[in-house]
């Protein structure tokens, strides 16, 4: 892997590449299997550094990992799980999230968890408060250490009444896997239900866990003594489809996303619709084109699902820098999520930052110091630049402004990039990009 990609941009990316299985959902799928007892098989599993953390994390915990012949399928035995070296788990995790939730899992099998500090992008505070107040709820002791967090249960963990003071992803994922074979009833209110979360509660269902998602974000989940193995295919990557979906808005262009599938993305659709970009949606896939002439403006607000996910937000700026008028673009899920805006504004961009919640109803970032809301301004053609990778969403966006810049730029640091990007350069090639691996 190579650390810099030299882009001759200017050219519209026209081709057909694949999506597969959503990192957002591979790596809770991998957790999961630390409750089973039985060997689990996954499918559609994308080549993506995430993917190989949380692998490497979970071999550390004695799970047996084969990636069979067949492309994209591993087979994960867990009927040997074990406690991992602290140290260890920190050299795995390297900056992923994922540690936390092996909590729930380990402490059910072992009875103690250790975790490392934790990372992932740094697109804000991302702090991990949600987590432990739950798994305390549950009734685990959390012992702060100083090379981390050493959780133990010593009276079992018990079903819970839990609130979420934000529908987080993560946190709601962490109840449903400390839930499942928790002793009891429990009911989660303020859940996340992003497609990724009920692609995780259908595989827990094939595990043998009692799930019922009930109206206005309410889940309950009955304890059931023993889970078992699943065979599932993972959903397909909804993020990775809207991000090559901006790639060819700004650079003009035509990309068939094989793999994408319209229902978890209807939100970004009808924005993609309202700028004026087309497309075309069959069994198999999605179409998406610049239809030429001018693209309309937009203001949009970021939320969680069903929403416009904040993970389409950074593309999809780049996309606006080519739209006529006005802008707005309010950040409502992370507080640090518009900082890579900077970079593109070297590059010719428009852009203005604001600490103030534009366009749309206040949020809760209306009140603290956060540039959360950007109104962009065009279409202004992006110029050359030497620019370095902030974050996974923001250094694809930047690869996608070079690609629609004339003249040749060197993006920095797209190592992070292959975190949540598989065949990055091969499917670059396949959509006529211009570029060097130098
Ligand atoms: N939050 C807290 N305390 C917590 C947990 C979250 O304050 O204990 C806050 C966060 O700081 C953030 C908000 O709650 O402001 C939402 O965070 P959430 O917990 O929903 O995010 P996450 O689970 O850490 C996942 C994805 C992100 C994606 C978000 C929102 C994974 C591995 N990551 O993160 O994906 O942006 O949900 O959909 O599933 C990405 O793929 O690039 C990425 C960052």
């Amino acid at each position: 892997m190579t650390s810099s990609l030299v882009v001759d941009g200017g050219s519209p990316l026209v081709g057909d590449i694949e999506v597969r299985g959503a990192k957002n959902l591979v790596s809770k799928a991998m957790v999961a299997v630390m409750l089973a007892e039985e060997r689990c098989r996954l499918r559609g599993v994308p080549e993506i550094s995430d993917v190989q953390i949380v692998s490497g994390l979970l071999e550390l915990h004695g799970v047996v990992i084969d990636s069979t012949d067949r492309d994209g399928e591993l087979v994960l035995d867990p009927t040997n799980v074990e406690q991992a070296h602290i140290a260890d788990i920190d050299t795995h995790a390297g900056s992923s999230r994922v540690p936390v939730l092996l909590c729930g899992p380990l402490l059910h099998r072992l009875g103690e968890a250790f975790i490392p500090d934790l990372g992932g992008c740094r697109i804000g505070e991302r702090p991990i408060n949600y987590h432990l107040d739950v798994l305390r709820t549950f009734g685990a002791v959390v012992e702060k250490r100083q090379d981390g967090l050493r959780l133990t249960a010593p009276n079992g963990l018990h079903a819970a009444d839990i609130h979420l003071p934000y529908p987080s992803v993560g946190a709601t994922e962490q109840v449903l896997l400390t839930a499942v074979r928790a002793i009891g009833r429990t009911t989660l209110r303020g859940a996340a239900i992003e497609p990724e979360i009920m692609d995780l509660i259908a595989i827990l269902q094939k595990m043998g866990a009692i799930i019922s998602v009930q109206t206005d974000r309410v889940i309950l989940i009955e304890g059931v003594d023993r889970l078992g193995g699943f065979d599932h295919l993972a959903i397909p990557d909804r993020i990775e489809a809207g991000s090559w979906a901006c790639a060819a808005l700004a650079t003009r262009g035509d990309i068939y996303v094989r793999g994408a599938q319209q229902l978890p993305m209807m939100p970004f659709l009808n924005v993609f619709r309202r700028i004026g970009g087309k497309f075309e949606i069959d069994d198999d896939g999605i179409r998406f084109w610049h239809p030429g002439g001018t693209l309309n403006s937009i203001a949009i607000e970021t939320d969680v699902h069903p929403g416009f996910m904040t993970d389409w937000q950074q593309p999809l700026v780049v996309a606006l820098t080519q739209t006529a008028g006005l802008s707005i673009v309010h950040e409502t899920v992370y507080e640090n999520r518009l900082g890579f805006t900077d970079a593109l504004v070297d590059a010719g961009a428009h852009i203005q930052t604001f600490r103030e919640c534009l366009g749309g109803s206040p949020c809760r970032f209306g009140r603290a110091n956060y540039q959360h809301s950007a109104v962009i301004s065009g279409p202004t053609p992006l110029q050359a630049a030497e620019i370095t990778v902030p974050d996974l969403r923001g250094g694809f966006s930047y690869v996608i402004a070079a690609l629609a810049a004339q003249g040749r730029s060197t993006v920095h640091g797209i190592d992070l990039i292959h975190r949540g990007y598989e065949r990055f350069s091969e499917k670059l090639d396949n959509l006529g990009a211009v570029y060097k691996l130098p």
